[in-house]
């Protein structure tokens, strides 16, 4: 079934919230009752820590492993059995699925080639979502990512070192025919205090700034610190603005 939505979070901005966005984005499309796949691309990523995921050498590793040794691409049907053994399943949600980062090295290996197959893999194993934790450089798996996903949403910090990467992220992806339709900014951590204008750089940057969450260190570090992710950390109000990204965010699909 080819129906799944698929969802890439990148942002040239280390720390801008990405992974934090994947993980809470992802457990919302759960809760709202469709089968989710975390696809952590990230090598660093923050995905194991912030769900307390043990990371016991499996995840990504073996499927690399599997198309290096492969003289061709394997049949679909026959590489679902090693992708159905990498996936972990999320705690007591039985419908969401994490497809853990293999080291940084060992991704080094997913050419764009191999990306490609493997987001085809996890298309053709039937979930609704599948969302793309990425890391921030310009990697061939990443624009691969990106060319493939329905939707790129784009976390910023409110500074001018974040804003102007993505001004030049937007001349590469430009050139690269990336459509700028489907790329949505996310301002994050947003404070009062910090003079940044998130109005002025969509306009400069011509990317539609879907949301702004404000920063909630303060109400949850100690739970994320304790390998809980920010949406079930029990905060009703941290809650519903996931929940109201979720939403805005599907109702650009069509
Ligand atoms: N809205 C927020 N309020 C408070 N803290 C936040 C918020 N969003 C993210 N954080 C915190 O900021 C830090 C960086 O977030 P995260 O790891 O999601 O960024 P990242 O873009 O994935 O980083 P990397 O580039 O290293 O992969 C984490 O400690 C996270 O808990
Ligand atoms: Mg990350």
């Amino acid at each position: 079934m080819n129906t799944s939505l698929i969802i890439a979070i990148h942002s040239p901005q280390g720390g801008s919230g990405k992974s934090t966005l994947a993980l809470n984005l992802a457990l919302q499309y759960v809760k709202q009752g469709r089968k989710t796949l975390l696809i952590d691309m990230a090598g660093y990523g923050g995905v194991p820590a912030m769900c307390k995921i043990p990371i016991r050498g499996n995840g990504m590793s073996s499927l690399i492993t599997v198309l290096e040794q492969s003289s061709e691409l394997p049949h679909y049907e026959h590489f679902q059995g090693y992708f159905k053994d990498a996936i972990v399943q999320y705690k007591e949600f039985k419908d969401f699925h994490i497809l853990l980062s293999a080291s940084p090295l060992k991704m080094e290996k997913l050419s764009s080639q191999f990306t490609e197959y493997l987001i085809e893999a996890a298309r053709k194993a039937d979930y609704g979502v599948i969302i793309i934790d990425t890391s921030s450089e310009l990697s061939e798996r990443n624009i691969t990512c990106m060319e493939i996903a329905n939707l790129i949403i784009m976390p910023t910090l409110q500074d001018v070192a974040s804003g102007w990467k993505i001004i030049l992220l937007k001349e590469i992806l430009s050139s690269l025919h990336i459509s700028k339709e489907k790329i949505f900014l996310v301002a994050n951590r947003v404070t009062k205090y910090s003079g940044f204008n998130n109005k002025e750089l969509e306009e400069e940057i011509g990317f539609t700034l879907l949301y702004e969450i404000p920063d909630i260190a303060k109400k949850v570090q100690k739970h994320i610190n304790s390998g809980i992710p920010m949406d079930l950390a029990g905060i009703g109000k941290v809650s519903r603005i996931f929940q109201q990204l979720a939403q805005k965010i599907v109702a650009q699909v069509i």
